[in-house]
C-alpha cells in the first residue's frame, strides 16, 4: 500500500486549505447564468483566486458567502420523505427529531436482524442519489457479505454539482435524519464506524452536524462517527476520490476494479452513499421497501428532490414524484423565468448533456433523461435563459473542468485548459482555424474515450451536447 503523504504534497491538491470562507463570490454555473442580475458580484467572483465553486446559494444567485436568506421548500408529493421537515427549524436537535419519530428507525432495525435492513433497501428499489443512480441495495449487499472484521460506511456530502443544495438544507434542517441513516448502514453491512465527508463551502452545515453527532452520541450505542472537511475540491465528490483524501492521500481518482465495497477506506469494505440516498433509508426502514418501490415510475423508484436556480420566478427545493414531466417541474413548480424564455437547463450538474427547450417533456426519471443525452444526476437545475451565449457557457465549464481535473488522467488535465482556451477563443475573439477546430475535436473525443472518471466523460459530453443542440449558434465558430 502506498504509504500516506503530508503536508504541501497533500495540500497542495486543495483550493481552499488556508482560505477563509468569508468575503468570497461563488463561480458557479448558476451564478453564471444569472450574471446579468449583477454583474459586479460576478465580476468579483471571476477577479478571486482561489475560485470558489458553489456555495449552495443558486436559489439566490450571483450569490457569496455573505448571501442570506433560505429557500423555500415546498412539497409536490404526499408524504415527502426526504424533505420532510426540511421547510422549518423544528428537527434540528435530537429532542426536536425524536418528536417527529426520529431514531424509532434506528432502533426497528436494531430489533431484527442485519440482513432484514439490507433486504428491504433492496426490495425498495432505491437508486443512488449522488449522480450514478446506482442500486443501493446491490451496494449494501456487497458490503454485507464481505467477510473482513472492519468495515465502514461513508456519507458523500460534498455536494459540488453546481446548482444543487439539496444535501446542504437536509443537512441544515434535519441532520439527525443523515446520522440516524449512517448508523443504520453501519447496523445493515456490519461497520462499527462512520464518515461524514462534508465540504468547506458549507460552514453553516458543519455546525448543524456537528452539534447533531455530539447529541446523538447517548443512541449512536457505541458507533462511531467522523466528521471530514473537505478542502475545496469538486472531485473529491468522486468517491475514490474521497476515500483517499480522508486517508490523507493526495485526493486523485482511484482505477476500479477493486470496487469500494470490498477495497475501499484503509483497503477495507466501504460503503460510500449520498446524503440524499440516506436520508430516504429511516423512512424505508419504518414503511418497509415495497412501500417505498411502489412511488414513482418506471425504474425510478421513490421520491427525488430537486433544486431550482435564481434565474426561476419559484426557485427553492421541491420533493416531488419521479414521472413527471421536465415541463412541469420548470413551468409550473417553478413558475417559469424571470427573465424571458427558456433558452436552456442543465440538470444534475456540468458533467451531462444540456437539455434543450424542445426535450421538456421528457419524464423525470433516470433513463428518461438519459435518452435525451441528460442526466438525473444530484437534482439541481440550472435555467438559461437568453443571456447566455453558448459559447461563453462552453469556455466556463471547462475553466471549471480544468481548475477541478485531479490530474490523472493527461487528456483530463491538459486538455480541458487547452479546450477552455480555445472555446473562450471563439467566445470572444474570432473564428477558430481549421487547425484549431481539429485539435478541440480530438481532445473531446480524448476526454469522452480516456477519461478514468465522469468528470473527463460528462465535460466531454456537455460540449458535444451544445455543439448537437445548438449548432445553429455555435458551428459559424469552427471550421
Ligand atoms: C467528478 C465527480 C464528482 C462527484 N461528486 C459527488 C458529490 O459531490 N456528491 C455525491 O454524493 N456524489 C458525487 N459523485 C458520485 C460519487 O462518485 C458516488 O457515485 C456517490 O457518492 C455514491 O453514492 P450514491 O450511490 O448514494 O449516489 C461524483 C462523481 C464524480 C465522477
Ligand atoms: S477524468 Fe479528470 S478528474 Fe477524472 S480521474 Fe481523470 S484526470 Fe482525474
Amino acid at each position: 500500500m502506498k504509504p500516506a503523504l503530508t503536508g504541501r504534497e497533500v495540500d497542495s491538491f486543495y483550493h481552499l486549505s488556508d482560505v477563509p470562507m468569508d468575503h468570497r463570490c461563488c463561480r458557479g454555473t448558476s451564478c453564471f447564468a444569472a450574471k446579468h442580475l449583477d454583474g459586479a458580484t460576478w465580476r468579483k467572483a471571476l477577479e478571486q483566486s482561489p475560485p470558489v465553486y458553489c456555495l449552495g446559494k443558486c436559489y439566490a444567485s450571483p450569490s457569496t458567502t455573505e448571501t442570506t436568506g433560505d429557500p423555500p421548500v415546498q412539497f409536490a408529493c404526499s408524504d415527502p420523505i426526504v424533505l420532510a421537515g426540511v421547510d422549518a427549524f423544528d428537527q434540528q436537535s435530537l429532542e426536536g427529531y425524536c418528536r417527529h419519530g426520529g431514531y424509532s428507525a434506528l432502533e426497528k432495525a436494531r430489533a431484527s436482524a442485519p440482513e432484514k435492513t439490507v433486504a428491504e433497501v433492496e426490495l425498495s428499489q432505491l437508486r443512488g442519489r449522488g449522480g450514478a443512480g446506482f442500486p443501493a441495495g446491490r451496494k449494501w449487499r456487497s458490503v454485507f457479505c464481505e467477510s473482513a472484521v472492519t468495515k465502514y460506511v461513508v456519507a458523500n456530502a460534498d455536494e459540488g454539482d453546481h446548482g444543487t443544495y439539496i444535501d446542504r438544507f437536509i443537512m441544515e434542517r434535519v441532520p439527525h435524519r443523515l446520522i440516524e441513516a449512517l448508523a443504520l448502514a453501519g447496523h445493515a453491512v456490519g461497520a462499527r464506524k462512520g464518515y461524514i465527508y462534508l465540504r468547506k463551502e458549507y460552514p453553516v452545515a458543519e455546525a448543524a452536524v456537528r452539534k447533531a453527532m455530539g447529541e446523538a452520541e447517548s443512541v449512536l450505542a457505541g458507533f462511531e462517527i467522523e466528521l471530514i472537511i473537505g478542502q475545496g475540491s469538486y472531485v473529491c465528490g468522486e468517491e475514490t476520490s474521497l476515500l483517499n483524501s480522508i486517508e490523507h492521500r493526495r485526493p486523485e481518482v482511484r482505477a476500479r476494479p477493486p470496487y469500494p465495497t470490498a477495497h475501499g477506506l484503509f483497503n477495507m469494505p466501504t460503503l460510500v452513499n449520498n446524503v440524499e440516498t440516506l436520508a430516504s433509508i429511516p423512512w424505508i426502514v419504518l414503511h418497509n421497501g415495497a412501500a417505498y418501490a411502489a412511488r414513482g415510475f418506471s425504474r425510478s423508484r421513490g421520491t427525488k428532490a430537486v433544486s431550482l436556480n435564481s434565474l426561476f420566478k419559484r426557485p427553492g427545493l421541491y420533493e416531488l414524484e419521479f414521472g413527471v414531466p421536465l415541463r412541469y417541474i420548470l413551468e409550473e413548480l417553478g413558475g417559469g423565468l424571470v427573465s424571458g424564455d427558456f433558452k436552456a437547463a442543465i440538470v444534475g450538474g456540468p458533467l451531462a448533456g444540456l437539455i434543450h427547450p424542445s426535450e421538456f417533456d421528457v419524464p423525470f426519471g433516470f433513463e428518461e433523461m438519459a435518452a435525451i443525452g441528460g442526466a438525473m444526476g444530484h437534482g439541481g437545475i440550472v435555467a438559461f435563459d437568453s443571456n447566455t451565449r453558448m459559447l461563453e457557457l462552453l469556455a466556463h465549464i471547462f475553466d471549471f473542468g480544468a481548475i477541478e481535473s485531479c490530474g490523472k488522467c493527461t487528456p483530463c488535465r491538459h486538455g480541458t485548459r487547452r479546450a477552455q482556451q480555445l472555446f473562450a477563443t471563439a467566445a470572444y475573439e474570432r473564428h477558430l482555424s481549421d487547425e484549431e477546430s481539429r485539435e478541440l475535436r480530438s481532445i473531446l473525443n480524448a476526454l469522452a474515450r480516456t477519461s478514468l472518471c465522469g468528470h473527463g466523460t460528462g465535460l466531454a459530453v456537455f460540449a458535444e451536447s451544445i455543439f448537437e443542440k445548438f449548432a445553429e449558434e455555435v458551428a459559424p465558430c469552427f471550421s
